[in-house]
């Protein structure tokens, strides 16, 4: 190499032009998120002026595209989120429907990128059943080889956890079938029992995707102990409050894409109770 093509790769954080410069999470924070924004955008969400006897084919949509942009809206779900978590912490997150709950979990996952703010996490992130991409014309048990190999387990250990998976899906025979023969709830358990065969330092359960049956909670909830005990970070959605109090040693509530409290279990469910009890006294008082 010649001494004109040689490139200098150090680079100081004040060279670097715009955005604000976050410090990488230290030894004991798994995961920092610093003023975060996500925005989905939704096309053509309102229906404008076609009445039913005015179909379009394919050709006159095509030639229309250009002439109109279809109308776009715009949902804030996350509108400034600033938190640090640590190892063998775990964090329940509570809010209303709607509130943005599962889209912090997905930006945090990777999922979504951002639209303003930054996600630091010091290993990659898994959302229970949401990081296991499936294909619907190979069987269960490819799927599980291909699953988990993605997931970054060796041929060894898929191996070596094949039955466990198999049990923790309840498949029974279906293993051997392929994918587009299951119900949907076969399907999600599958997906969830693939990702959780690796023990990720940062695993995230939202119980909007886990099919609700008393087992497989119990199953979840072996998971989330295993990963707290190998000092990882656990993140769980739950509209129970009795179990994010019994498992998790810390609380967010968001509330309309915004961090409303964060601390004690205790403290944060019974101030998001009153704040429930209050909203549907007042809602009924309207009526
Ligand atoms: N894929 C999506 N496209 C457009 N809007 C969405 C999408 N997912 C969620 N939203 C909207 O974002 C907001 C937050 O949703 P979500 O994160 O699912 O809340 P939660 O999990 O707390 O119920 C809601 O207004 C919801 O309608
Ligand atoms: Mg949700």
């Amino acid at each position: 190499m010649t001494e004109a093509e040689e490139v200098d790769f150090e680079i100081d954080p004040e060279d670097l032009e715009g955005g604000p410069v976050v410090a990488a999470p230290s030894d004991h924070l798994s995961l920092l998120v610093n003023d975060l924004h996500v925005t989905y955008r939704v096309f053509g969400a309102k229906k404008v002026g076609h009445g039913p006897g005015d179909k379009q084919g394919p050709l006159q949509k095509l030639l229309r595209r250009g002439a109109r942009q279809p109308p776009v809206r715009e949902v804030k779900a996350v509108r400034g989120i600033t938190f640090a978590a640590k190892h063998g912490e775990s964090i329940g997150i509570i809010g209303v429907n709607g509130s943005g709950k599962s889209t912090l979990l997905r930006a945090i996952a990777g999922l979504i990128p951002p639209a303003a703010g930054t996600v630091h996490v010091a290993s990659s992130p898994s959302l229970l059943g949401v990081n296991a991409v499936l294909m619907k014309d190979l069987t269960g048990e490819r799927n599980i080889m291909i699953g988990a190999l993605a997931l970054g387990l060796t041929t060894k250990e898929v191996e070596e956890r094949y039955q466990e998976i198999v049990d923790f899906a309840d498949l029974g025979d279906f293993v051997n079938l392929p994918m587009k023969a299951y119900s949907s709830g076969m399907g999600a358990r599958l997906r969830f029992a693939i990702s959780a065969s690796a023990v990720p330092d940062i695993l995230m359960i939202d119980e909007a995707l886990a099919t609700g049956d008393a087992a497989f909670r119990a199953k979840s909830k072996a998971k989330m102990d295993s990963v707290r005990e190998s000092a990882g970070t656990v993140f769980l959605v739950s509209h129970s409050l009795g179990t994010i109090q019994n498992m998790c040693s810390r609380v967010l509530w968001v509330h309309e894409g915004k961090l409303v409290m964060d601390g004690d279990p205790e403290e944060v469910c019974g101030r998001y109770k009153q704040f429930v009890a209050e909203s549907k006294k007042a809602a009924k008082a309207k009526s």
